[in-house]
């Protein structure tokens, strides 16, 4: 049987991206599956090409009431809500800390932060009182570590983590289960836009991550898909809380490691070796 049969998703910025390939993948396994976005004639584009188990909801994330429809709509087309992806996102502020405006600041934070934490509660809303659902959000590497992202989009994301663990502890006594996935740089229009100033240079983009990833490839939005799957789908049914980082060891630190090629041994004093 097919992964997702049955059940319906709702996936915020799905019109593209790793959305995109979310929303692709959960057709493929069998899902009906609501795709929100602010951008429309891609986001009804993919719908009608992804066919009759799919609708476009038009939704800005940083609007409550717009969250609150989407879900509406999922539950009034397909009976219920089963998943929620929170996956809408964008670089944001960038540059130094000290050039930073509050406005930027807040505008950033209303999409990566807000708009999640909105999600997970407008999901838990009809998921809830069925006792019953899974919700994903997009964290990133960067809300792992510093120094990988921008500082703002890096608060949020760690916020990303923070809310999945802090959410997942309200809602697992109510059979909700509340995880996210943590990507290093994966080819998409956000990567795009910072590897090569475009957000349509796919191909020198994948060349890019490519070259500084210790797997020497880059991850494509359907790698990360099948992350979001797996913790969409019963498969993953006593896992909550959870961050599943995807990003070729990138947080792990740094490889490879001088401690990886010295010759084998046993070091238990300054200055002996045995
Ligand atoms: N690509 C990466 O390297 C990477 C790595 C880690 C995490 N992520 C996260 O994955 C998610 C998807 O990113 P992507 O790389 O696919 O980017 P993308 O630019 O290809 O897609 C982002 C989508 O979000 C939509 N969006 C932006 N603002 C919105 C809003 N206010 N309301 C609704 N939709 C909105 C856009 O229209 C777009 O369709 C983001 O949360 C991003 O931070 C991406």
């Amino acid at each position: 049987m097919a992964r997702l049969e049955g059940k319906t998703a709702l996936i915020t910025g799905a019109a593209s991206g790793i959305g995109a390939g979310a929303a692709r993948r959960f057709v493929e396994e069998g899902a009906n599956v609501v795709l929100a976005d602010i951008q429309e004639d891609p986001g009804r584009a993919l719908a009608a090409e992804l066919g009759g188990a799919t609708r476009y909801a038009r939704c800005d994330v940083t609007a409550e009431s717009d969250i609150a429809a989407a879900v509406d709509l999922a539950v009034a087309q397909f009976g219920k809500l089963d998943v929620m992806v929170n996956n809408a996102g964008v670089l944001g502020a960038v540059g130094s800390i000290v050039d930073t405006t509050a406005e930027a600041f807040d505008r950033t934070m209303a999409i990566l932060a807000r708009g999640v934490f909105l999600g997970i509660k407008h999901a838990g809303r009809v998921m809830v009182p069925r006792k019953s659902g899974s919700i994903v959000s997009l964290a990133s590497s960067s809300g792992m570590i510093g120094g990988d992202g921008p500082h703002v989009y890096t608060m949020a994301k760690h916020g990303v983590v923070g809310i999945t663990k802090s959410a997942a502890s309200e809602f697992s006594a109510q059979g909700v289960r509340v995880n996210a996935v943590a990507p290093s740089g994966t080819v998409s229009a956000l990567t795009s836009m910072v590897v090569t100033g475009t957000p349509d240079s796919f191909e020198a983009t994948e060349n890019a991550l490519a070259a500084s990833s210790s797997l020497g490839f880059a991850p494509l939005p359907a790698d990360i898909a099948n992350a979001i799957l797996f913790l969409a789908c019963d498969e993953s049914r006593y896992v909550t809380g959870h961050t599943l980082v995807v990003d070729a060891g990138l947080t792990t630190g740094k490889a490879p490691s001088y401690f990886h090629t010295i010759e084998a041994g046993l070091v238990f004093e300054a200055g002996r070796r045995e």
